[in-house]
């Protein structure tokens, strides 16, 4: 008897794509990347411990791509948490940018793979400027983890999808992680109670994952649109640019991501009667703006899908998904369940090749 084996089949372990197994696996990589990080009250990365965080002055976060936009969440984390002023570039703009880096520099770099050229070249350039760089990586050995002073290890296992999503949301865990540890060793106020909550955003996720079909209901509202509108502030505005980055990579259609608060300086003029504008608003101290925001697309037809918390004051959205009640820094990695599920229905409901999108790569080792 001859019993056919599918390598690939036997890999994506009973699911239709990679993208979708990966998207499943989140709440264990989670977990994963929080192990032993976290003990009573305290984070703990023995990693860094030989770094005396009293020695900088300036912090640069750089990345590429969707590692790009987990950077400008951890670094608004960090910069409130530890009150060092904080700069976020992409790589490409950072080695040509020549940017002001000296020995009171942390730069961080993040990378999924850790091979991604722009990447590797900006942390050339901060070492040879004399700054102390610590690498956030998920492939273990990866010449980023080998270049960098001190390293970080995401815990997201193989991501083979090109579009990242586990890499993503590990890589938020972990900067946040960081941002919390680096104020706990300046003896800063520490949030404790976030810190307790990490621990339950495993299963916060495994929730979320378990509403897909609100989500796959959604993306029929996008089948047949060549454009969509992204908005959020604060936050939110760094998840809104992964969900629209998201959107665009596997369903091809063009997304852009605005900060609510721009929507008057230019993309309003695109909203018209039957527009789809998906609307992030978890973050408390900005919400009443964002919503505002929300009208004033709906006041020009627009059909708006929100994704917010409880408590948020919600008018004539229909399409609003609520989600759990844990601290606002930490919405960041909920929110990106529903806008990678956005973005993968449209794409299957389109016919797309959600693993292997056109013209795109899971790692670029050239410029
Ligand atoms: C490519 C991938 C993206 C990824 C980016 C950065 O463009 O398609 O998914 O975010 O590279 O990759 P890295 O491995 O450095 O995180």
């Amino acid at each position: 008897v001859t019993i056919p084996y599918d390598l690939e089949a036997a890999q994506k372990d009973g699911y239709d794509t990679f993208m979708l197994k990966e998207i499943y696996e989140q709440p264990h990589v989670i977990q994963e990347t929080l192990r032993g990080r976290i003990i009573e009250d305290k984070i703990v990365l023995d990693e860094l411990q030989d770094i005396d965080f009293k020695d900088y002055n300036k912090v640069y976060f750089v990345a590429c791509g969707t590692a790009y936009h987990a950077t400008l969440c951890g670094s608004q984390v960090l910069e409130r948490t530890t009150k060092l002023p904080v700069n976020t570039m992409v790589a490409s703009e950072f080695r040509y940018n020549d940017p002001l880096i000296d020995k009171h520099t942390l730069a961080i770099f993040v990378s999924q793979s850790g091979e991604t050229a722009d990447t590797l070249a900006a942390l050339r350039l901060a070492k040879e400027k004399g700054a102390t760089t610590i690498a956030i990586a998920n492939v273990l050995g990866s010449t980023i983890s080998r270049d960098a002073d001190y390293v970080l290890y995401t815990c997201a296992g193989p991501e083979i999808a090109v579009a990242s999503t586990k890499a993503y949301t590990t890589q938020l865990v972990l900067l946040i992680l960081l941002a919390y540890y680096v104020a706990q060793v300046l003896e800063k106020n520490i949030d404790h109670e976030l810190i307790d909550q990490l621990n339950t955003i495993p299963q916060y996720v495994e929730n979320i994952l378990n509403d897909h079909a609100i989500f796959e209901n959604y993306a029929k509202m996008l089948e047949n649109l060549h454009d969509a509108y992204f908005i959020g502030r604060s936050l939110d505005y760094a998840s809104v640019l992964e969900g629209a980055l998201k959107l665009k990579e596997v369903s091809y259609v063009h997304a852009d991501a605005y900060v609510a608060g721009e929507l008057k300086h230019g993309p309003i003029a695109l909203i018209e009667e039957g527009s789809v504008v998906i609307a992030v608003a978890t973050q408390p101290h900005i919400a009443a703006k964002t919503m505002s925001n929300i009208q004033e697309t709906i006041a020009r037809g627009a059909n708006v899908i929100l994704l917010t918390t409880h408590g948020e004051e919600v008018k004539n959205v229909e399409n609003t998904y609520y989600l759990p009640d844990v601290s606002p820094t930490l919405q960041s990695i909920l929110v990106a369940i529903p806008l990678q599920f956005i973005a993968y229905y449209t794409a299957c409901i389109k016919g797309c090749d959600v693993d292997k999108p056109r013209n795109l790569a899971k790692s670029v080792t050239v410029e």
